[in-house]
């Protein structure tokens, strides 16, 4: 009897407290999944042989400088941001190709710090305003800033107020990429499709108002705008300014000496540093070694390693009392000599947007907190698969404390629930992605296929054909749909594509 009351004693205690060690398990459980289908080609950094403070040199050696070709993790990244990963900028390798798309980016994102701090803080206003001051909402700090970042980075290709249409498509699209690559959900190539629908309709009116790479076919230069600046750039903003905003609404302190002194750009910077030292929207960032490297440590990397450069790893290094969060410890460190590359490292190949993402935070936190103030009690971690939960409560009419307390209790046990639900599916959605990446090997049939520049390989039979009368051939073990998107009848895209080059096979 009484051992029966311990057993059920046991099991009601194990399911109660799934919340707390249910979620953890299913990651390292992911994890190792991950690992084992992607193989163990790679080195990961600081290691125990290769120590913090070999980090920087190793990212910045001249020989890591392969980016896609040759790493079996690229078919998984190459899955998660199709369409047209092959000429994302991430991906590209050094070349003229990246050069040209490389100096087409930093155009883009060109202009003065008074005219993008304005752009950022109207687009936040407008979107911000559709949200109302008038009563307390529950908002995903994720989804609150995604419509903000489709608008100012349409207006940076565009020129021109980005219409509410399109906004929803390039949210659309960046909401899809970011839950593909956290497992939330599986990918969805019909939420992206359509936006490259629309830039290839506004490329063949003449409407984009910069010099475009012209490399690139028509599609290529939808698929980069796409991949740059309504992928990449709205994600990593809208990331970025969900984790800011959730430490505001956990560090009710900071948040208030934020709040008081609005222009107090030193201290908001102090916070944004430790915002990304903490949490760093990389969690690895890989390389593929193109040649031999020698750091002087008596075991050189050999060409072809794939090096991955742990971000979290390295930043909790070199700083007293790493995991908590202290604004003030960058009063007196400095972002070049700390262990800090929130936006990688200058020696190679760092963020193009490194100038641009701080001066527009700091814009958009601005518009924020002179209208809301913030509260949490959700679990903050790098990865923020709950889209950062969040009460926002405008300035003017403060709730009352119970209410506050109540509702901070409500999101901690809404969070808990759902982690339980949320950790499983991941893991089914993680292996299913890594698997069907697996399955079609963008990357490695693109580079069986072409060279690094672009070039169809005259030596592949079917690719040969394409290169000699032009057809759109695909390659045989390339998979039909592999990014989703069948070709828009506004395209145009012909064998030459309006560019006078034959059009890659690789486009569908
Ligand atoms: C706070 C926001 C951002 C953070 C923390 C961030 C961080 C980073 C980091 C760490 C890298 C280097 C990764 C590596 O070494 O492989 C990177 C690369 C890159 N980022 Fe950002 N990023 C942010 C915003 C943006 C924005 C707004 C854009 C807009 C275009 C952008 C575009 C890119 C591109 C194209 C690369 C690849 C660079 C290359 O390979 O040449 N990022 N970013």
């Amino acid at each position: 009897m009484v051992k029966r009351a311990a057993l059920v004693t046991a099991a009601a205690a194990a399911v109660l407290s799934t919340p707390w060690w249910l979620p953890r398990s299913v990651v390292a459980l992911r994890m190792k999944i991950f690992a084992r289908v992607n193989g163990e080609e790679s080195l990961t950094v600081p290691n125990p042989a290769l120590g913090p403070d070999r980090f920087e040199q190793l990212y910045g050696h001249p020989a890591a400088n392969g980016r896609s070709k040759g790493a079996v993790l690229s078919d998984l990244f190459w899955y998660w941001l199709s369409p047209g990963p092959h000429v994302h900028q991430e991906h590209l390798e050094a070349g003229e190709r990246y050069a040209e798309v490389a100096a087409c980016t930093q155009a883009v994102l060109a202009g003065t710090s008074r005219d993008l701090t304005r752009a950022a803080a109207r687009c936040a206003a407008a979107a911000l305003d559709e949200l109302g001051t008038r009563r307390p909402r529950l908002v995903r700090l994720r989804d609150l800033m995604m419509p903000i970042w489709a608008s100012f980075f349409y207006e940076l290709v565009f020129q021109e107020p980005c219409p509410p249409a399109v906004r929803t498509l390039i949210t659309d699209n960046a909401d899809d990429v970011v839950s593909a690559l956290k497992c939330t959900r599986p990918r969805r190539m019909y939420r992206r499709a359509p936006l490259t629908r629309h830039l290839l309709r506004r490329l063949a009116a003449g409407d984009v108002p910069h010099r475009l790479p012209r490399g690139l076919t028509r599609r290529e230069q939808a698929y980069y705008l796409q991949g740059t600046f309504f992928n990449t750039a709205v994600v990593q903003m809208s990331e970025a300014m969900a984790h800011l905003l959730l430490v505001l609404a956990e560090h009710h302190d900071v948040q208030g000496r934020l709040a008081a002194d609005p222009a107090d750009d030193r201290y908001l910077d102090h916070v944004m540093n430790e915002t990304l030292r903490l949490y760093p929207l990389f969690g690895i960032a890989h390389r593929i070694a193109t040649d031999e490297i020698d750091l002087g440590t008596g075991a050189p990397i050999p060409a072809g390693s794939v090096l991955c450069f742990s971000y979290p790893d390295y930043h909790l290094t070199g700083h007293r009392d790493p995991h908590a969060f202290v604004p003030e410890r960058w009063e007196t460190l400095s972002t070049k000599t700390a262990h800090h590359i929130p936006f990688g490292v200058a020696a190679n190949r760092p963020c193009p947007a490194w100038r641009l993402a701080p001066l527009v935070m700091r814009a958009v936190t601005r518009e924020v907190l002179t209208r809301f103030t913030l509260d949490s009690a959700v679990a903050h971690t790098r990865s923020l698969p709950h889209r950062a939960p969040c009460l926002l409560v405008p300035r003017e009419r403060p709730l009352p404390a119970p209410a506050a307390r109540a509702v901070r209790a409500f999101l901690w046990a809404r969070d808990r629930c759902e982690d339980v639900g949320r950790a499983p599916a991941q893991l089914v959605l993680g292996t299913w992605m890594v698997l069907a990446a697996r399955r079609r090997r963008m990357a490695e049939t693109y580079f069986a296929t072409h060279d690094t520049e672009g070039r169809p390989l005259p030596r592949h039979p079917r690719t040969a054909a394409t290169a000699a009368d032009g057809t759109a051939a695909t390659p045989p073990d390339a998979p039909a749909d592999h990014d989703g998107v069948a070709p828009a009848p506004e395209d145009g895209a012909g064998p030459q594509d309006g560019t006078g080059r034959p059009r890659c096979p690789f486009d569908p």
